[in-house]
């Protein structure tokens, strides 16, 4: 009777959610017991409707009237939006308003239209269950005055829960004009997701950010999938994937090609996993930089699994400055492979930006602890496969290396290790020498 009583709530929820049912609820229910594989939806869908036929009809009606119950859409055309190459910030505004006040609506950009927008901000807290859905194109205001207001932000989300963004569509940030003047302070984003939980991006190409491509700030539960993020290879500051203080974020099937990180997590990241993603050109797949100005910097437990980087500057970095504090520890770097990196295993613990700072050795540094790299084949472009330059007062501590085998000019590439003891683990090619 419990479990029957268990499955009728699950099912409940299921059908509420049924048009949504991603990855996040996914793993939720995996973990409820062992009557239930949530990964064959249909045969749970199957049980659960047969116990229904047996069980209460009231259950049923209701089950019924919300599955039958179609998704409110609010179309930003019914708002006045009009794709003709006017600003359609307005209209977007006020289809928002209508669709956050709506549960499960669907903020509908349609297809084969380019709207054009200034900064604007999608704020909530708004009703649960809304999609964004994007399948035509949304480009970036050209005129820097619009801008003024906040230098920082093209398109904001803002403390929104259970809230999705997909679609198929294409975001533009029309980046040219800001490359050509990049001043790295302004931290320019084309989106930015702030305070957001249970939040899922995917299905979109997002392309020629101002400076980041994608931000999520202060975010909880996230699935970033199936994206594709694309800007030229000499444009500024361009991360393609940037993730601050987030808890339990997966960046799935992403194919990502800028001008600088692919990937970058930074502090107060946690639980966060990269996985299938394709990067290059740009900077790599970096953890950090961490710790600049002497602040304290956490992350930890990040997997980085079934990545491919060709023609990077870097492959998988951390890096932290001189003078920080705090840790970036449990890390995983498995199944990656490389062709044509320039440093495809880095550890900096001397990062530093020439122009702005003082370089010097100091004191303090972010700990490096419990990192291991495990099956990552491929080419480097420079003699130095593997450098692990890590502090002398900060050493990097437990990390381990297993099935490593990288080349540069067909032979073995070359490993520069200060201040680390890696535990090797079956064939290495390098190894770093055994230190004292
Ligand atoms: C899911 O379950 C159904 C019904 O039990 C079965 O026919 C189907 O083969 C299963 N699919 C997978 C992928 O396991
Ligand atoms: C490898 O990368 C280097 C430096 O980025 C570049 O000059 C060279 O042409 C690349 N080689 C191949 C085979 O792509
Ligand atoms: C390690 O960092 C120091 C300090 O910035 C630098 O002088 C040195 O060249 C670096 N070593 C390698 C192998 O990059």
């Amino acid at each position: 009777m419990f479990l029957q009583y268990f499955l009728v709530t699950v099912f409940t929820i299921l059908v509420h959610s049924a048009s949504s049912l991603g990855t996040f609820q996914q793993d939720q229910l995996s973990g409820y017991g062992h009557e239930i594989h949530a990964n064959n939806e249909s045969s749970l869908l199957l049980k659960l409707r047969r116990l229904m036929a047996v069980n209460n009809n009231q259950f049923e009606n209701s089950a019924k009237r919300s599955k039958g119950s179609r998704r409110y859409v609010v179309n930003v055309d019914k708002f006045g939006a009009k794709a003709d190459g006017t600003d359609d910030s307005q209209a977007f505004i006020k289809a928002w308003k209508k669709a956050c006040s709506t549960k499960q609506s669907i903020f509908m950009v349609p297809a084969r239209k380019v709207y054009h927008l200034k900064p604007v901000t999608f704020e909530g807290p708004c009703q649960s269950g809304i999609t964004m859905r994007i399948q035509g194109s949304i480009r970036a205001s050209t005129y820097m005055s619009d801008y003024e207001k906040d230098r920082r932000i093209w398109l904001k989300f803002e403390n929104l829960r259970d809230f999705t963004v997909d679609g198929g569509g294409v975001i533009s940030g029309n980046g040219q004009i800001w490359w050509s003047k990049s001043c790295k302070v302004d931290e320019k984003q084309a989106l930015t997701f702030d305070n957001c939980i249970n939040l899922k991006v995917t299905h979109l190409k997002i392309k020629n950010a101002q400076q980041m491509h994608l931000n999520f700030r202060n975010c909880e539960n996230v699935e970033a999938s199936n994206l594709k993020v694309k800007s030229k290879e000499t444009s500024p500051n361009t991360d393609g994937i940037h993730v601050s203080g987030s808890r339990n974020v997966q960046i799935l099937n992403c194919d990502i090609g800028t001008g600088d990180d692919c990937i970058s997590i930074v502090s107060g990241s946690s639980k966060i996993r990269a996985m299938d993603i394709k990067c290059g050109p740009g900077h790599g797949i970096s953890i950090g930089s961490l710790g600049k100005n002497g602040e304290e910097d956490r992350v930890s437990d990040i997997t980085v699994t079934r990545a491919t980087l060709t023609g990077t500057t870097n492959g998988v970095r951390i890096k932290s400055w001189q003078g920080g504090r705090g840790y970036a520890q449990n890390i995983v770097f498995e199944n990656i492979a490389m062709q044509n990196v320039t440093n495809p295993i880095i550890i900096d613990q001397f990062y530093c930006d020439k122009k702005e700072h003082n370089c010097k050795a100091q004191k303090n540094a972010v700990q490096v602890k419990s990192v291991l790299y495990k099956n990552i084949k491929g080419t480097s472009a420079l003699e130095k496969g593997i450098i692990f330059n890590c502090s002398e007062t900060f050493p990097c501590e437990g990390v381990r290396m297993q099935n490593i085998e990288l080349t540069h000019n067909g032979q073995s590439s070359e490993a520069s290790c200060a201040n680390i003891n890696v535990q090797q683990i079956g064939r290495n090619t390098p190894r770093c020498p055994k230190q004292l």
